[in-house]
């Protein structure tokens, strides 16, 4: 059965576009737990953008499930996360101007600091280390070398894929990765850009995968029937 994980770093988005107190993103946590989600997901990026330290520290106490940490290499971030010591964190490619995180990480390219911040994490105590990668090989191989015991593949490709051409190709792609990842010994997690109309297509096609991560489709659907109802259609599907 694959876990469904809730990114819910789109309702501190909200709350500090008018720079409030609310909607709170750990009472939106709380109700994400309570309508189905086996966990939750936040990112702390270095601009603070969404989610703030505090924001942190309370979700560390809050959540009753599997709680995610999405991080940078950034020494500063590291440090956060090594003193909250999440049940998992997922090291991720960052770059400022971005608007949402663009692709997999290049772990030959970074393979290095990429080695020595598993290390780091697995020593404060984080026993699951996962890392973002694309579908590819190499970078499963090169995963694996790093010491982290799991990888979340990018889905972003093929949520992208508007050409059906594309979407199966993608879908091949990942179908072969997660199988190779499980094969080198890696816990297969998977997001970015997963939706209520591309999810099934994804999970009947892909193995292996203990966890999903998803966060944009349901905060967005959230406005038009609640977050409660967002999330236990999403857990519905998921859970099929
Ligand atoms: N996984 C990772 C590593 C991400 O960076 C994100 C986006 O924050 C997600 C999953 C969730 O993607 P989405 O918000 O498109 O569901």
């Amino acid at each position: 059965m694959t876990n469904l994980l809730i990114n819910i770093d789109h309702i501190a988005t909200l709350r500090n576009a008018r720079r409030e107190l609310f909607p709170d993103p750990v009472e939106g946590a709380r109700l994400c737990e309570e309508s189905g989600a086996d966990g939750i997901v936040f990112h702390l990026r270095e601009d603070r953008r969404h989610i703030h330290d505090q924001d942190v520290r309370r979700l560390k106490e809050v959540v009753q499930g599997k709680l995610d940490f999405e991080l940078s290499v950034s020494d500063d971030i590291v440090g956060i996360c090594c003193e909250i010591c999440p049940d998992l964190a997922t090291l991720v490619p960052e770059r400022r101007e971005e608007i949402t995180t663009e692709g997999g990480l290049d772990v030959i390219l970074h393979h290095r600091v990429l080695y020595q911040t598993v290390a780091r994490l697995k020593h404060a105590g984080v026993e699951e280390v996962a890392l973002f990668v694309d579908p590819d090989m190499d970078q499963i191989d090169a995963t694996r070398d790093t010491g982290a015991s799991s990888i979340e593949l990018h889905t972003g490709d093929f949520a992208n894929a508007t050409e059906e051409e594309d979407q199966t190709r993608e879908l091949f792609r990942l179908e072969a990765a997660a199988g190779y990842a499980h094969q080198c010994g890696l816990v297969v997690h998977a997001g970015h850009g997963l939706n209520y109309h591309n999810y099934r297509c994804f999970a009947d096609a892909v193995p292996h995968i203990s966890e999903v991560s998803i966060g944009f489709s349901v905060i967005a659907r959230s406005i038009f029937v609640g977050l409660g109802n967002a999330v236990a259609e999403m857990a519905q599907l998921v859970k099929r």
